[in-house]
């Protein structure tokens, strides 16, 4: 994987430049929202094949670990088809509330076929909502595309109330080789491979090569933990999960 070394680490950005697939930092957005614009309608069912089904069941027990409770207030940024909002709202129940955020128009259109999830078409770094408003703030699998750690980060830090919870999931490279190399293989030859051929779609294969290559080259975790404290958010841990599942708390 080509990356471009003037652009090893601009400022608090989550991984490098990634020459394979758009030219510098300024095209990395665009590049990001129109490719899962393109892919959204396979989303779910790329999900589901490489979870083997267990994916929702998974971010519910990430939600429940983190103590999500009826009645909460909650905001899952990066929603994509909702499934992480959809676990959610069976947890927070009728008196509670979970909108859904996301940057490609195409991901909040499935996920409003799944549901009536409020969704709200924004990015990560600027939440059109007050400060102090969410006791619960949640992203799945997209820390890696944020423009910046560090504005993300405060921007969470200030519309989660005192005493609330941010809740990051990750996928985080294997720190042994032999872990390395066999998810490697499954998440950059099977899963694109799979993919393409299911769906019919190149872009679908794309997407799930893109979707290893920044875990690949996404900062260690330690960093991770780092931005969210220099942040000011408090208590940042990572539990780990089958050596490759990040889940990266903090509190305010
Ligand atoms: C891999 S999907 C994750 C969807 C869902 N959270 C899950 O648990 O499966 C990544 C999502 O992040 C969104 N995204 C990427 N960068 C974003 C940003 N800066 N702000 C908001 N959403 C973003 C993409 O549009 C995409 O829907």
């Amino acid at each position: 994987m080509k990356t471009t070394a003037d652009n090893q680490s601009p400022a608090h950005t989550p991984h490098p430049v990634l020459d394979d697939y758009y030219e510098d930092s300024d095209h990395r957005r665009e590049y990001v929202s129109t490719l899962f614009d393109d892919t959204a309608k396979y989303y779910e069912w790329i999900i589901r094949a490489m979870s083997f089904g267990s994916g929702e069941w998974y971010r519910k027990s990430a939600l429940r670990r983190i103590k999500l409770a009826e009645g909460m207030k909650m905001l899952d940024v990066a929603t994509g088809t909702g499934p992480v909002a959809r676990s959610a709202r069976e947890i927070v129940g009728k008196k509670g509330e979970v909108y859904g955020l996301d940057r490609s128009i195409n991901m909040l259109g499935e996920s409003a076929r799944q549901g009536d999830t409020p969704l709200i078409h924004a990015g990560a770094e600027y939440l059109p909502f007050p400060d102090n408003y969410f006791d619960v703030l949640t992203m799945g699998y997209a820390l890696r595309h944020v423009d910046s750690l560090q504005a993300t980060f405060e921007e969470y830090g200030r519309v989660v109330k005192p005493g609330g919870t941010v809740l990051i999931l990750e996928v985080t490279r294997p720190a042994t080789r032999l872990g390395f190399w066999l998810t490697k293989f499954y998440f950059r030859v099977i899963i694109p491979a799979i993919s393409a051929i299911f769906t019919r779609d190149k872009r679908a294969g794309e997407l799930m090569r893109y979707y290893w290559d920044t875990i690949e080259q996404c900062v260690p975790p330690e960093k991770i933990l780092t931005a969210m404290t220099g942040a000011g958010l408090k208590n940042a841990k990572r539990y780990r999960v089958f050596g490759i599942f990040s889940e990266y708390t903090a509190t305010k």
